[in-house]
């Protein structure tokens, strides 16, 4: 039998809680190899998606696959292959990291020397051996990601679901968190990776769906998706007042696009849909002798994306107050 290249197949995946339709009939295909992102504000539905093709949740209605299996007939099969790790994973905080490990290796069949083994060396693997014997209530956020990882490849799943694996903690072990997750991509397995932030979107997924109010709204490469929303603003700062006019001329004509005026007479703003085209702005500035103070290139936020993508800002969409969405949410 082939394996399916297909790890992940949806077709009208619904669910509601009480008035709320949480997933409100998403279609997804999801090849296997790489990071498959899932992008969307707090309560667009990205949990409870994961939930159903993890069989934790049954849908209402519509299909799920995972791994070639039904999600409604055959969660056993499935919850075998797949790991499962993020918003509502358990560690238990009055053990320690080893510990915890031990206590997954155990309850999913091996030996406790095994167990112990395995833990050990994903310790290490994790940049954890010294935290080996803390409490988990004594490790930090960033520490904690890395266990619950930590715990999710005692045995290594085909299917991984990370649910915001790098929410809340710092910029360095948000990096960790991904060069872990690159570590297991080329061991092949397969990832599903929510992420409420574009740029680790952008750095880790090959392809992605931004999902708003329950429905894929967008999809394909980051590339694709930025060249919808376009890749930023390029602002450019010319040292000479009496340039500027020349400036707007010449970024209008190789960007292609509207120029702004700021209310600073040295600075322009105007939007690029690729950086190569922003670098090309800066050359033929200086081709033509207008001298540039300053130039910055910004990043589109997922507030822009969302604009561009359903011409509403995401806060208007929210149903309930933030702090109602968020605990809905665990
Ligand atoms: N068990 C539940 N009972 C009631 N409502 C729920 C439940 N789980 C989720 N919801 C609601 O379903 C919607 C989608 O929630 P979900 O947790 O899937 O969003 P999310 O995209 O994961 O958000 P976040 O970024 O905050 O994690 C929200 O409106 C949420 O309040
Ligand atoms: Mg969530």
């Amino acid at each position: 039998m082939g394996v399916p290249e297909i790890a992940i197949e949806t077709s009208g995946l619904v669910k509601t809680f009480g008035s709320t339709r949480a997933v409100d009939g998403v279609d997804l295909t999801v090849r296997r190899g790489g990071i498959y992102g899932f992008l969307g504000p707090n309560g667009a539905g990205k949990t409870t998606v994961i939930r159903m093709l993890a069989t934790l949740l049954r849908p209402d209605a519509g299909e799920a696959h995972v791994l070639g299996h039904d999600v409604l007939t055959e969660a056993k099969v499935i919850r075998e292959k797949i790991a499962l790790t993020g918003q509502f994973a358990s560690l238990d905080e009055d053990l320690t990291g080893i510990e915890n490990l031990i206590m997954l290796g155990r309850l999913l069949g091996l030996s406790s020397r095994a167990a112990r083994s395995r833990g050990l060396d994903l310790l290490a693997a994790f940049g954890l051996s010294e935290a080996a014997e803390k409490q988990v209530k004594k490790y930090s956020g960033g520490m904690r990601r890395r266990l619950d990882i930590a715990g999710s490849l005692i045995v290594t799943p085909e299917l991984m679901f990370l649910d915001e694996p790098t929410t809340g903690i710092d910029p360095r072990s948000r990096n960790q968190v991904w060069d872990i997750i690159r570590t297991l991509v080329s061991g092949g397995t397969t990832i599903l990776l929510t992420t409420q932030y574009l740029e680790e979107a952008d750095q880790l997924a090959d392809r992605l769906a931004v999902i708003d109010h329950g429905t894929v709204i967008a999809e394909g490469t980051p590339g694709q998706l930025k060249a919808q929303v376009g890749s930023g603003a390029l602002t450019v700062r010319v040292l000479d007042e009496a340039d500027r006019e020349d400036a707007a001329r010449v970024l209008g004509e190789v960007i292609g696009a509207d120029v702004h005026r700021e209310s600073d007479p040295t600075a322009l703003t105007v939007r690029v849909d690729q950086t190569a085209r922003a670098a090309a702005a800066l050359t033929a500035l200086e081709a033509e002798d207008l001298g540039i103070e300053t130039f910055s290139l910004g990043q589109p936020s997922l507030d822009e994306v969302f604009l561009t993508l359903t011409g509403s800002p995401a806060d208007d969409s929210a149903q309930g107050t933030p702090d109602e969405t968020k605990a809905g949410a665990r």
